[in-house]
């Protein structure tokens, strides 16, 4: 048997479509295993429908619902009441993957890469055959569009099977549902997943109905909508040599000065003039002229140049009252919450902002053995606003959370350094770009400045949690003593009674008051004495 030649390779190598690739890859989009895909394809759909009703200015009213229909195979079904999707792009958005609206442009949403739903759109086929249906209403007294496709994976483009106007499918004026039938396994995460959702956005009504056929829903804890984030220019000094020649190349403006003020954020005339003098560059020489080593120096000066922040206004936090507000509704039982919301800050030229919650003093149930040790805090991350329920040691946000020193907010910290103790901690980190590791979007990379940010929101809220964990210790202490005096008050007060002739009764209740004033306490002498949010 000869060796292979280049000739027997050439024979071989052949073009592999975006479809395929991930076909044989789904676990890199999130479907490694059943009960992951079952969330993800709910996921997907709301994180959607989320998206389209906040840039369309409509509250979102959100309905979910998973069928069991055989063992272990399940009809996901999620409907909006956002603007709906116009027929001619339907059959896109749901069977081409790498095909959307918010990849080429800088500003915060829950999508980012254009392959959310056409990936569930894949893994439905994959593991039923079963086509993906959608039904759209673009607005009042439209037609109903209704879809049935799949997805090519050798062109990576929709096959559609069905096409055709409805009446029924869409309950309101305008909205989107999509239905797909799947491989899974239900677990809690579904339910998780909804109610954080519910928490990081306190301005959706979400409608939820279980395999079990049970209902619930999420109301909303404020009837506006936040403000809608605006779209930013690349800020100067995030720019790779490759984005930058691209830019060049496609600009429409005649001179460098004129495409660093017309492409970019927070460069005005001055610090544009500045930057072209930096790079040893002459505003006579045309954008797209430019050679890779001028390239380079113009790249350079950009990183040098004194210039403004990104701007702010592209950032839609959740906003530390509203966050506080939901915390308190989904955890009606805690004992304290607090919330902070930071100034953005910027990681290779992308603002982002983080907000940290904190939910403590929720009843837990207690272990069988009676064990002291503290179990360690659940922890609840976000990216813009989207729950993410996996891979949380791999993330920059666990990181930050495990690098900050909680003996010093009175907590306890366990051996794998996150916090223990009865608190929830909830972390969103928002931005026009968010770092993911992977395409599944479910850890963000640790950038130092991310991380270090981080860091610095949880030490606010930790001042917080702080100063209440020592007034309850306090007030326990206080409780400690009083029970103390209790004890050997009517001894004390017989002794008196016999020594002066006084009423026993009366000495008792001298001593009482006395020690009522020297312990600052008010009435509630046996009462436990914490308060929610009651910081002192
Ligand atoms: N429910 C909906 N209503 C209106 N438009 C929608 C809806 N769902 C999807 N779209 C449109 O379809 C596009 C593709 O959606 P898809 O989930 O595949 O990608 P994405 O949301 O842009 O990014 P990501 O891959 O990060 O989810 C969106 O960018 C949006 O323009
Ligand atoms: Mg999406």
């Amino acid at each position: 048997m000869g060796k292979k030649t280049a000739e027997d390779f050439a024979r071989e190598q052949k073009e592999i479509s975006v479809s395929e690739f991930f076909e044989k890859n789904k676990h890199l989009l999130g479907f490694d295993n059943p009960t992951k895909s079952l969330l993800m394809a709910v996921k997907e759909a709301v994180d959607n429908s989320l998206d389209a009703c906040e840039e369309a200015g409509i509250l979102p009213d959100i309905v979910i619902k998973i069928k069991n229909v055989k063992e272990d195979i399940y009809v996901v079904s999620v409907m909006d009441n956002g603007p709906g999707i116009v027929k001619a792009q339907i059959p896109r958005i749901l069977g081409k993957l790498l095909y959307g609206s918010k990849f080429h442009r800088l500003k915060q949403s829950r999508g980012q890469q254009g392959i959310g739903i056409s990936s569930v759109t894949l893994y439905s086929q994959l593991t039923t055959g079963v086509p993906t249906k959608v039904w759209s209403k673009t607005g009042n007294g439209k037609k109903i569009h209704y879809c049935e496709l799949h997805l090519n994976t050798q062109t990576n483009e929709p096959d559609i099977l069905k096409q055709e106007e409805v009446e029924k499918g869409i309950a309101g004026e305008h909205g989107t549902k999509i239905e797909m039938e799947m491989h899974g396994r239900y677990r809690k995460t579904v339910e998780d997943y909804i109610k954080h959702t519910s928490v990081s956005n306190p301005f959706v009504k979400l409608t939820y109905t279980a395999p079990d056929g049970t209902k619930k829903i999420f109301p909303r804890s404020v009837n506006e909508l936040p403000r809608t984030p605006k779209t930013m220019r690349p800020h100067p000094h995030g720019m790779e040599f490759g984005t930058l020649k691209k830019l060049l190349q496609h600009t429409k403006s005649r001179t460098i000065t004129a495409f660093l003020t017309n492409e970019f954020s927070s460069i005005g005339q001055h610090s544009a003039r500045a930057i072209v003098k930096g790079a040893k560059l002459s505003d006579s020489q045309k954008p797209h002229e430019l050679d890779r080593v001028q390239i380079e120096k113009l790249i350079k000066s950009m990183q040098e140049a004194k210039v403004q922040r990104p701007p702010t206004d592209c950032l839609s936090p959740i906003g530390n009252k509203e966050l506080e507000k939901s915390l308190n509704k989904e955890y009606p039982e805690a004992e304290f919450v607090t919330s902070i919301t930071r100034d953005p800050e910027v990681y290779r030229g992308f603002p982002f902002l983080i907000e940290v919650g904190i939910v403590y003093g929720l009843q837990e149930k207690k272990k069988k053995d009676d064990d002291e040790r503290q179990s360690t805090i659940e922890l609840i991350r976000f990216a813009n606003k989207v729950p993410l329920l996996y891979q949380q040691s791999a993330c920059a946000l666990t990181d930050a959370v495990k690098g900050v020193d909680w003996r010093r907010y009175n907590m306890q910290q366990s051996g794998s350094n996150l916090p223990a103790g009865p608190m929830k901690l909830v972390v969103h980190i928002c931005s026009v770009w968010v770092p993911f590791v992977s395409e599944s979007k479910e850890a963000v990379a640790g950038y130092p400045e991310i991380i270090k940010e981080t860091k610095l929101a949880i030490q606010d809220a930790g001042r917080k949690l702080s100063s209440f964990l020592s007034g309850k210790r306090k007030a326990g202490e206080q409780k400690r003593r009083i029970q103390m005096f209790d004890r050997y008050s009517g001894e004390v007060a017989q002794a008196l009674a016999v020594l002066t002739d006084h009423k026993e009764k009366d000495i008792q209740k001298s001593l009482t008051e006395l020690v009522k004033s020297r312990i600052h306490i008010k009435e509630e002498f046996t009462d436990d004495n914490t308060e929610k949010n009651g910081e002192s």
